[in-house]
């Protein structure tokens, strides 16, 4: 099978590649990027010597683009996880946003129809269902859970998703969706809550933590979500839509101090600033559905998908200090451009 993955030298997306070349080696794997500040090809350094691999630079906003490479390559399965996706960015300047995660995600569906693509899988987020209160455990995400977003990088998910479910109607777009918590694991850019407090901690900086650091977010390994993906575009029903979680959550306090408690700092380096405008104060999911209808589970707990996570960052400083400083933006064109 030819496989498309969008997004694929982010973090997520890069943790998919390797997770999925591994398991279904007999398949062959297209990796496409724009590579935005958040995309770093370098993260796919272990793969690019293997046959089946190929990489594209190209933006899936790109209509005369995806066009030639769905009618070129033909593709089996597309899996979209290109994305602008970071909350603070998306209340800054929201434009970006509407136009790669809406309109992109249209291009990558009419090309995926025009070509017969057999599955087309959209991956989205549980902040499409906005928040739930605090101190109402009993409260989660289903399937069924109304879309309410808060941020303008939700907004934009949660329209992506609509037009995927319109394009399954309308069109018969074979197609899927899953709404995922918050993952954890290497290769996550450090603007994000958990490597940017590796980050800071390393170097004996302050952990900003938005507020009072009450907020709870559910968190998943990464790898945990690259197995949920693969099950549902291999045996996923056609049209249908899986919340991804793990029932781990924790305060986002709660996991600066693990993360200081590992590296052997300080807690007086945590430090309050102020909130984040419209601030989700609770995301958990129910995944009972993939869990009975693919039988699901996440395999890694959080203890050690945190430790794991800690030391890839501190074994991998170098990494960190190039996305940090910005030189990895230079790798793609010193190994790339002109050859
Ligand atoms: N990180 C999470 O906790 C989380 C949770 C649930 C869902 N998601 C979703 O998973 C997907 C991946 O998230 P991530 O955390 O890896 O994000 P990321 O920001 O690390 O990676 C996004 C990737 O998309 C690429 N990209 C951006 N615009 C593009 C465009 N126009 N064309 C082609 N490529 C483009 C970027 O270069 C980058 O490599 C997103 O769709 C996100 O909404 C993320």
């Amino acid at each position: 099978m030819k496989i498309l993955i969008t997004g694929a030298a982010g973090f997520i997306g890069s943790n998919f590649m390797y997770y999925e070349m591994q398991k279904h080696p007999q398949d062959d794997y297209y990796a496409l990027d724009k590579l935005t500040y958040a995309g770093n090809i370098k993260n796919l350094d272990g793969l690019k010597d293997h046959d089946n691999f190929h990489f594209l630079k190209m933006d899936i906003g790109d209509t005369e683009g995806i066009d030639a490479l769905f009618a070129k390559e033909r593709f089996d399965i597309v899996i979209n996880f290109a994305a602008e996706t970071h909350v603070d960015r998306s209340i800054a300047d929201p434009s970006l946003f509407l136009k790669t995660n809406i309109l992109g995600t249209a291009n990558l569906m009419d090309a995926a129809l025009k070509y017969g693509v057999k599955r087309y899988h959209q991956v989205s987020t549980d902040e499409v269902y906005g928040d739930l209160p605090l101190g109402r455990k009993d409260l989660f995400f289903t399937e069924e859970s109304p879309i309410r977003t808060s941020s303008p990088y939700s907004a934009s998910k949660a329209s992506a998703d609509l037009l995927v479910m319109a394009y399954m109607r309308t069109y018969g777009l074979p197609a899927s969706i899953s709404r995922c918590s918050n993952n954890y694991g290497p290769y996550q850019f450090p603007e994000k809550f958990i490597p940017l407090i590796i980050n800071n901690a390393r170097h004996d900086r302050p952990l900003p933590i938005y507020g009072t650091g009450v907020n709870v977010r559910d968190w998943l390994y990464v790898d945990d979500h690259s197995e949920a993906i693969d099950l549902i575009v291999r045996k996923g029903k056609e049209g249908s839509l899986y919340n991804v979680g793990g029932h781990n959550e924790k305060t986002n306090i709660e996991i600066a101090k693990i993360v200081l408690k590992e590296l052997g700092k300080s807690e007086a380096l945590i430090t309050f600033v102020a909130d984040r405008k419209g601030h989700d104060l609770r995301y958990a999911i129910d995944p009972r559905k993939i869990t009975t209808e693919l039988g699901w589970k996440p395999k890694t707990k959080f203890a050690d998908g945190i430790k794991k996570t800690i030391k890839w960052y501190i074994d991998n400083s170098k990494w960190l200090d190039d996305v940090v400083s910005g030189e990895y933006q230079n790798y793609y064109a010193r190994m790339y451009e002109g050859r």
